[in-house]
């Protein structure tokens, strides 16, 4: 991300923001080899920085994937027990990644993995209400009765559900195919929501997540998010970017 100059020396505690534009005035900085004029912005994850002659400290890259997670993966970053973590899927990604939440591990779908700490937990509250679409697979026919419990609200040990939107997609073969999107981010809570109202949940999948779905993502595979939908992301959970300010 772009950030003026200043900023991103005082940043870097090399000099406060008034003496770094000194220092740019002075013509001391230099933007990949190119003495830097005040007022310039540059992004410190891909260009090279220099204060005479001493380049500051690289900032890490963030990187953001979009991940068609399988069943029989946990997701965390790592397991003390040796189980198959969401990262295994993503064996070339050198940075210091983690997933934005959970899926269980008998749960597929999209899942984002980031080392953007900042969007993570922008997207992570509650406040923010990003939506999550899940279609599930329950034993039996759903009744719409059952699925306007889920659109009000229900109980649960940990509280009332926020309304959640509710569609039956068809039935066939003893089961429903039931498509659900909520906007809280509890626990098993689809699962539970539906063991509320009596119904077997036998697989469940997130199709969407915000504005994103799995198109042409094939299970198991991820695909980097281009910077428009990171700065959708960025929008959508409330956070002013630095660089965009001034
Ligand atoms: N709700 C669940 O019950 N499981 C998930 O993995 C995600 C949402």
């Amino acid at each position: 991300m772009q950030e003026r100059l200043q900023k991103i020396i005082s940043q870097a505690g090399i000099a406060s923001r008034r003496a770094a534009e000194q220092l740019i005035a002075a013509g001391r900085v230099t933007v990949d080899g190119r003495v830097a004029t005040l007022g310039e912005k540059a992004d410190p994850a891909v260009q090279s920085i220099a204060v005479d002659g001493k380049p500051l400290p690289r900032a890490e890259r963030h990187v953001y994937y979009l991940l068609h997670k399988p069943t029989g993966y946990i997701s965390t970053a790592r397991d003390e027990r040796g189980r198959r973590t969401v990262l295994d899927l993503l064996p070339e990604v050198r940075e210091r990644i983690y997933p934005v939440g959970r899926l269980d591990g008998d749960t597929s779908g999209l899942l984002l993995i980031t080392n953007d700490g900042t969007l993570m937990n922008g997207l992570l509250h509650p406040r923010y209400e990003v939506s999550k679409t899940y279609v599930a697979q329950v034993a039996g026919q759903v009744t719409e009765q059952s699925l306007e419990q889920l659109r009000r609200g229900l109980q649960l040990e940990d509280g009332m559900t926020a309304p959640a939107k509710a569609r039956l997609l068809g039935s066939r073969g003893g089961l429903s195919k039931v498509e659900v999107t909520i906007h809280e981010g509890r626990n098993r809570q689809v699962r539970r929501m539906f063991s509320a109202i009596g119904c077997d949940v036998r697989k469940l999948k997130r199709v969407r997540f915000a504005f994103l779905s799995l198109k042409d993502v094939a299970v198991g595979q991820h695909r980097p998010l281009t910077p428009k939908e990171v700065d959708r992301l960025y929008q959508l959970a409330g956070i002013v970017r630095q660089g965009d300010k001034e």
